[in-house]
Order: C-alpha cells, then structure tokens, then sequence
C-alpha cells in the first residue's frame, strides 16, 4: 500500500466529520498548489496536508492534545518525518517554531481554505466559482466576519515565506475550484 492509500484508510477510520473530510482535502490540493510555487516535493506536501487534522474529531475537546494524536498514528505507520513534524508544528497552541517550507507553509496558510469556504458561503448561490481574490480580500479586512479564522497566523505567511496575502487568496482559490465538486461548494 502507498502513502496515499495508507491516508485514506487512516481518514475512513478517524474522520467521521464530513466537513472535516472536505477541509482535509482542500488542504491537501492547497499544498500540492504551495509545493509548486516554492518548487518542493508535491506529495510530500499534499500528504501534509490531507493528515494535518486527522485526529481532529477526536481531539476537539481536548485541543492540546491536537494534533499529538495524529502524530502518534502516523509515527506507528510510518509516515515520513517531514509529513509528522509539519503537521506537528502546524497547531500553533503548541508553540512550537515552524522552520522548514513545509512547516511554515502548512502552519500559515491551511486556516485560509477556511476563510474561502466562508466567503463562498455568502455568495449568492454560495459556489466557489462566484468567488474573486477581491472579494476574499475585501472580507480579510472585516474583523466581524468569519471571525474563528486567525488572520494573525495567515499574515504571517509574508514574513515567514514571503507570499503576500494576495497570491495566497488567488493560489487558495484556485486550487480550491479545482476540487469545488469534492468541496460540495
Ligand atoms: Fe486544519
């Protein structure tokens, strides 16, 4: 069994959530769109990404220990170390610095596939194709809406990898259309 597959077993059985799978796989397309920009490793950074909560359903009483579950799953199945200490670090409850691309990548960009999905839900017909860069940045600069979402650790994606909001937004979106029937949006 590859890695991919080896995933999605583990997301069948610790991810009931359905909306927590979405966010999964959004996530993942987002980094395989962010390991081509910084030229990395494409599923090394996907498989990042489609992990990084996978203990979510379990942990989300308890988030400090989120996502130290998913860590020890993943070490006992042999994932990459790179794919376990990005999404180690990812949770920044933790405290922990994130000093790889991969790392910071993951820990300032995956809360923006959230922040799309909110916009879209206010669009007319609440689909992703209704959604501009404009409009996610217009939405980025009202405190009072989608209001969970950490802009703080997204802005941080300028000083930690130089990507300016606005190339997040559209490299966000785009690779969230792409999957938009996977995404139910
Ligand atoms: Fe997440």
């Amino acid at each position: 069994m590859d890695l991919k597959e080896k995933a999605f077993k583990l997301i069948e059985q610790y991810v009931q959530n359905q909306n927590l799978k979405k966010h999964l796989l959004a996530v993942e397309n987002l980094m395989r769109h962010l390991a081509k920009r910084f030229k990395e490793d494409e599923e090394i950074w996907a498989l990042s990404g489609l992990l990084h909560d996978l203990d979510w359903d379990i942990t989300k009483e308890t988030p400090q220990k989120h996502p130290l579950v998913a860590v020890e799953i993943l070490e006992k199945e042999g994932f990459p170390e790179e794919v376990i200490s990005a999404i180690k670090k990812h949770n920044h409850l933790q405290g922990l610095i994130p000093e790889t691309t991969l790392e910071k990548a993951l820990y300032t960009c995956e809360e923006m596939t959230g922040f799309v999905v909110a916009v879209a839900l206010v669009m007319p017909n609440k689909k992703l194709s209704e959604v501009t860069v404009e409009r996610i940045l217009n939405k980025f600069k009202e405190p009072s809406f989608a209001k969970g979402v950490n802009r703080e650790i997204i802005l941080k994606a300028e000083e930690m990898l130089g990507l300016k909001l606005e190339e997040l937004a559209e490299i966000t979106l785009k690779s969230m259309q792409e999957i938009s029937d996977e995404l139910g949006l």
